[in-house]
């Protein structure tokens, strides 16, 4: 297979300051990736060794032969990182366990994170629906940890010592948990692209920002659509990357991918928690619902449109659902959830 040239992309006239290089060709490659390149973060999620398509790199390996691969990427990750350096791998807990004196012998353990996401495929008779993955969080040296970067809300906002903590203290919300909820990337947002496995960027950014800082140098050995080295451009990080399928080389970020100067909130909430104004004032769960249904009921379509992402369109069918109108195809639209 002849080698596609890589790229390289320095903003103008600061030829030291690279924000991006991108391969084709495997991590395991020192010529790919070269030992002692002072990566600060790995994200990545690698073939699940599953059966997906990924154009002409194979997806179906003898077990050994994948665990090798795995082993040797990780094996040269470690290499490349500096001396204190996190790498975060995603993949299933089962997978993890018989990999695991592999993906340990250089990289440190640091925690098990559970992904977790609502699926509607997969249903079995056998079992529950797998609706969750693990990411598998490693370190070399003691690199830094920034926790307080990206916060969920307050579970209890109105509690007393919870006020004086926003109102005194400036605070708006309190670490993650090792378990976070971020939906798979939805075929019909603007980011996704034709390939299995796109990793969200909301999960990705929570990454970067709790492990790195502007300038540092993120790297996934695995890039795909290369969602981690986007993100990482995104939010002011350089970013490298390679893959062994030369059809992903269409995806590769450019230098307008990257934001010298990216606007973050600090600390900011998780974009996964679009709710919190709900709970900063004090609603449970079941206080929300009673409230929509009773907006749903009262407001007109116009004003139903004005909350963010719903559009008129989704607000008059949402009115016509509630009323019990038929859909032009026949069916009756039952609840928000079928939209
Ligand atoms: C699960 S996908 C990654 C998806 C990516 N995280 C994203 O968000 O788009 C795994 C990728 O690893 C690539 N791959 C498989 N073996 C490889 C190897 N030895 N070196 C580099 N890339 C490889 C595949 O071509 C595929 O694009």
């Amino acid at each position: 297979m002849d080698r596609e040239p890589s790229f390289v992309y320095y903003p103008a006239g600061t030829e030291d300051n690279l924000v991006g290089e991108f391969h084709f060709g495997s991590a395991s490659d020192e010529e790919v990736l070269t030992p002692g390149k002072g990566i600060k973060l790995f994200v990545t999620d690698p073939p699940y060794n599953l059966g997906f398509d990924y154009g002409e790199v194979s997806d179906n390996q003898p077990e050994e032969d994948y665990h090798q691969m795995m082993e040797d990427v990780v094996d040269a990750c470690y290499e490349a990182a500096d001396d204190d350096a996190h790498m975060f791998l995603i993949h299933y807990p089962q997978d993890f366990a018989k990999m695991w004196p592999r993906l340990t012998k250089k990289w440190k353990f640091h925690q098990w994170i559970t992904w977790a996401y609502p699926a509607n495929f997969g249903h079995s008779t056998k079992k529950w629906t797998n609706a969750s993955r693990t990411i598998l969080w490693r370190v070399k040296g003691d690199p830094e940890f920034y926790g307080d970067r990206v916060v969920q809300p307050y579970k209890n906002p109105w509690d007393r010592r919870i006020k004086k903590l926003i109102h005194e203290e400036g605070k708006i919300g309190t670490p993650l948990y090792n378990w976070w909820q971020v939906n798979l990337c939805k075929n019909v947002s603007k980011d996704k692209k034709e390939y299995s496995n796109q990793i969200p960027e909301e999960l990705l950014e929570r990454i970067v920002l709790s492990t790195t800082n502007l300038g540092d140098l993120v790297a996934d050995p695995f890039s795909g659509t290369f969602s981690t080295s986007r993100t990482a451009m995104r939010l002011g990080r350089r970013a490298w990357g390679c893959d062994l399928n030369p059809d992903v080389i269409k995806w590769r970020p450019t230098l307008t991918d990257y934001d010298s100067e990216p606007k973050i909130d600090q600390p900011k909430y998780d974009r996964e928690y679009p709710f919190y104004k709900f709970e900063e004032a004090g609603l449970t769960i079941e206080q929300i619902h009673k409230i929509s249904a009773h907006l749903l009921e009262t407001l007109s379509p116009e004003e139903i449109a004005k909350a963010p992402g719903i559009g008129i369109a989704k607000a008059k069918k949402m009115k016509e659902a509630l009323q019990g109108k038929a859909d032009k195809d026949g069916t009756v639209q039952t609840g928000i959830d079928s939209f």
